[in-house]
Formats: structure tokens, sequence, C-alpha cells
């Protein structure tokens, strides 16, 4: 059985889209980390911020990746803040390998700007905010990941077939 394959990186930078062209056309498990938290807690991301506080994400967080460690097979697209935690980074590298997304803060501007489901992005939707942000991010990705794929100007299929070739 292969390994389970954990997509990290900035809010925006295509981990959901990558993840689900690794499902329908290279027969992955797909396990979609906001949606399932969403699902378990019976709301959405927003309400789970607005409502028990961001540390009480973060744990939801952990206790998932706990869970989606005792199988294999399965591309996991993680939430963006996934590989700031050392100890979420433990429990992904013991159980399969981490590819880290990068793309410019333009590429994600566009594609997050009318969003309103990222409370991290609230005020902060312009390329200088996105990229205050991500460099602040960036040494914990970077150190978090064996592998990282650029994503600017290309599609979903040719991302996936990178990572496939290089794991
Ligand atoms: C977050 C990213 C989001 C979501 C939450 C916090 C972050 O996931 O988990 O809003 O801290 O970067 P996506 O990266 O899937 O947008």
């Amino acid at each position: 059985m292969r390994e389970n394959l954990y997509l990290i990186g900035f809010m925006g930078s295509g981990k959901s889209t990558v993840a689900r062209e690794l499902q329908t056309a290279h027969g992955m498990k797909l396990v979609e980390m906001d949606e399932q938290i969403a699902e378990d807690a019976g709301m959405s991301i927003p309400d789970i911020f607005a409502t028990r506080g961001e540390a009480a994400f973060r744990e939801m967080e952990t206790e998932l990746l706990r869970e989606i460690g005792r199988g294999a097979n399965t591309v996991i697209s993680c939430g963006g803040g996934v590989a700031m935690r050392p100890e979420n980074v433990e429990l992904m590298k013991k159980s399969g390998k981490i590819v880290l997304l990068t793309a410019k803060p333009e590429t994600v501007l566009a594609r997050v700007k009318n969003d309103e489901s990222r409370p991290l992005l609230k005020g902060r939707k312009t390329t200088e905010g996105i990229s205050e942000l991500m460099e602040q991010r960036r040494p914990a990705y970077e150190a978090a990941s064996d592998f990282s794929v650029p994503v600017d100007g290309r599609s979903a299929a040719e991302i996936a077939e990178e990572i496939l070739r290089r794991l």
C-alpha cells in the first residue's frame, strides 16, 4: 500500500484542486481537512473560529491528522496552517510524504478575492497583506516539506503528474 501524500501550502495555492485531480485521475483516496473538520463540528470554518476560537480549530486539525495517519494511499489537502505546528509535521512525516505547493501572492489574491470562508484573510486581501503572511510562513512550510512544486500558470493535471513523478 502506498504512503499518504500531504499537500501543504498557503491558502489559495491549489491544494484542494490538485488533491481532487490525484483522486479522480490517479485513484487515491481524498481527505479535504477543512471540509472534514466542518462536517465533524457541524459548522463552517468561520463559525468554528468565531464561536470556539482559532486554538480549538488547531486542536481539531491535530486530532484529524492523528486519525488520517492510521490510513494509507490517501491524498490530504491540508489547511494552510497545518504545517505551522511541529506536532502536526511529525504526524505527517510518520505516515507519508509532504509536498509544498507554492504560488505567487498575485495568484493567491486572484483566487481568494471574493472568498469569505477564510477568517485569516479578513483585511488582508491585497498583494502586500498576502505576501506578508506568506513570508512569515515560508520557513516552516519549507522545513516541513519533502519537496515543493510551483503552481503559477500550470494546470492541476501537470502539477499532479510532477508530484507523482518526484515521489
Ligand atoms: C488556514 C487555512 C484554511 C483553513 C483556515 C486557516 C490557515 O485552509 O484551514 O481558514 O491558517 O492558513 P486552506 O488553506 O484550505 O484555505
